[in-house]
């Protein structure tokens, strides 16, 4: 077998005149009669090879016949490319190879689409032939970037003391609030492990045991709808460690995002990073994952519309509602119709009923400014001046409002911030706005199920001025979470640990979990806690987002090299797939047929 010497992203005219041995792909093949080019491609890039029938004949002959994807490998000697036939585009772009010898290792299926294609391809296609997806340059590029961030992250870690630890992958339910995965037992009928939400108690036990300082790169299972950003089997950088306070925590994880940024894309990130309460998210931004790469902030005009004659607004004020909107720079020359198909509806989607607008106009005569709108006879003349001031309005903007109850508000709010961010141009693609978002409530209520619920997760602690609310004002207590935020996507969150069994139990009880129940469910947890566990943090990343950041990608999908479709398939393995009825048998299983698909 012909053996490389060297890759096809690696030769350069000052290695003009050597003899070489490359091994790859046919990406591309032109024959011109007398000379046949080839471009041949490895992980490493192209190089263009030339058959010449004075060389060789023989394998001049046998290059007509090369198609694209075949496997060869091609001795020959390296020389400039002739006269304007240079190709800047292409690191080896100066040069050729006169092939000598060639072995053709495998023939190859015409591929069902064309690799680095400029149009479009299928998704399903690319997924069922993933391995020639993978080929391409995108693919390739973005499993370089996933490769170098998760060194990058392993060596940070490892040189601030982190030991990395498996935890187990067959375990038992864990607290992150979404569908297990569950694998039946098959010596133990009728039981079943549930794969890993992500390692948290693990990692918590692991601090127990004196590891002080832990990390993984960690398979997390969730069997929740697939989204955009979402997988039901993605990868966390999970992170632990003892005697560490929330600046612990955060300054470890600042330092090795920004070493990331930095070694990936030359961007410096400012240490430390902005911290922002989750109130001031919520009021400014509607949500608790605020894009600080543009302005444009809420603003609650509850007080103004309330004295409006206005009936939609008031009387979503006397039901403790809230009026609360946005001004969008120079929209005002967006139509009414404009406003209703694209911004209404919008809005729609997201649970708001309506949505009121006034264009800034100027004021009559020409002097100042006025609000104009169909419901702008609703508000006197003062009251329009105080809405201009309320979101500091020019000419020429529109603003947004929407009347409803808080949660729904902000909601639509913030989902239409979004939505104007790009629509008006106002972000750009080299803007990397990380912050902490802090002060998160402890718990939230559930109005649906009646009880309450962990903002975070149950094993969150509180501030330690909060612990004797607990009993009496839960609604009141801010934990000590921190979620790590960058352009509007939650790419981390963790958070100080309860570690005395007491305050654990408390939490537990507010939380409707009897202690029956916690101790079937994380007893073995509990009793960890009661044998010196030290206080503890940490964070977890989710490095299938981050990547997809980095590569510049909104679909989770590509960054994975083997991912799930929406409806959790794995379309190249056709997973899952229905079992033999000995192997049923052997787990103690029935399916119900009605239950199947027909
Ligand atoms: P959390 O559930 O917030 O915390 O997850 C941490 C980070 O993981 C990413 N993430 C996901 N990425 C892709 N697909 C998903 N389905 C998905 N779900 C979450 C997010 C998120 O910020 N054990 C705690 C961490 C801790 O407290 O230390 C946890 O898992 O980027």
């Amino acid at each position: 077998m012909l053996k490389r010497t060297h890759n096809c992203g690696q030769l350069r005219l000052s290695d003009d005149g050597k003899d070489v041995t490359l091994c790859g792909w046919v990406r591309s093949y032109r024959d011109h009669g007398n000379l046949v080019f080839i471009d041949l491609r490895d992980r490493y890039g192209l190089t263009q090879l030339v058959f010449n029938p004075e060389t060789n004949p023989e394998i001049h002959k046998i290059a007509r016949d090369l198609r694209c994807e075949w496997v060869i490998g091609v001795k020959g000697r390296v020389r400039p490319r002739g006269e304007g036939l240079t190709n800047p585009k292409l690191d080896t772009g100066e040069i050729e190879i006169l092939a000598h010898e060639m072995e053709v290792f495998n023939k190859a299926l015409t591929p069902p689409f064309e690799i680095d294609s400029k149009s479009p391809i299928n998704e399903e296609l690319r997924l069922k032939y993933r391995y020639i997806d993978l080929r391409g340059e995108q693919m390739q590029t973005i499993m370089k970037i996933r490769n170098r961030a998760t060194s990058i992250v392993r060596q940070f870690h490892q040189d601030h003391g982190f030991y990395e630890i498996e935890t187990p992958i067959l375990a038992k339910s864990t607290p992150e609030g979404a569908r297990d995965y569950l694998v039946p037992s098959r010596l133990a009928a009728g039981s079943f492990y549930a794969l890993p939400q992500s390692p948290q108690l693990f990692k918590q036990i692991l601090m127990v045991s004196g590891m002080d300082r832990y990390f993984q790169v960690a398979r997390c299972f969730r069997d929740e709808d697939p989204r955009a950003d979402r997988q039901a089997e993605f990868t966390q950088i999970d992170i632990e460690m003892s005697f560490a306070d929330m600046d612990d925590v955060m300054g470890i994880t600042e330092g090795c995002f920004a070493q990331v940024f930095k070694e990936i894309l030359g961007v410096n990130i400012q240490l430390p990073l902005e911290r922002m309460t989750f109130k001031d998210a919520v009021d400014n931004y509607g949500i608790d994952r605020p894009d600080t790469r543009f302005g444009m902030l809420l603003k609650d005009i509850s007080d103004i519309a309330g004295e409006s004659t206005f009936k939609v607004f008031t009387t979503t004020i006397g039901a403790k509602g809230i009026v609360k909107g946005l001004c969008a720079p120079g929209a005002a020359v967006y139509s009414r119709s404009d406003i209703e198909k694209t911004l209404t509806n919008y809005v729609a989607g997201f649970g708001a009923r309506g949505l009121a607008w006034f264009k800034v106009t100027e004021g009559e005569g020409g002097s100042g400014k006025d609000l104009t709108s169909s419901i702008a006879k609703f508000f006197t003349p003062e009251q329009r001046q105080e809405i201009i001031q309320r979101f500091n309005a020019n000419v020429g903007d529109l603003i947004l409002l929407i009347a409803d109850q808080k949660d729904t508000t902000n909601k639509a709010l913030a989902a239409l911030r979004s939505k104007l961010g790009e629509d008006l141009g106002l972000v750009t693609d080299d803007q990397y706005n990380f912050l902490w978002v802090v002060d998160f409530p402890m718990f939230e209520f559930n109005k649906d199920d009646n009880r309450w619920q962990s903002l975070h997760h149950p094993f969150t602690a509180p501030i330690a001025e909060d612990i004797d609310k607990l009993e009496s004002d839960p609604g009141n207590i801010l934990s000590q979470a921190y979620d790590l935020v960058l352009n509007g996507n939650e790419v981390s969150g963790g958070s100080i640990r309860i570690h005395q069994p007491e305050v654990q139990a408390r939490v537990f009880r507010l939380l409707g979990i009897t202690d029956a129940m916690a101790e079937e469910r994380f007893g073995f947890f509990l009793d960890a806690l009661k044998y010196g566990a030290p206080p503890h943090g940490g964070i977890a990343w989710g490095l299938d987002r981050l990547i997809m950041l980095l590569a510049g990608t909104d679909n989770i999908r590509d960054v994975i090299a083997f991912p799930k479709t929406q409806r959790g398939q794995c379309l190249l393995s056709e997973a899952p797939a229905g079992v033999d009825d000995k192997q049923l048998d052997e787990l103690h299983i029935d399916i119900r047929r009605d239950a199947m698909p027909d």
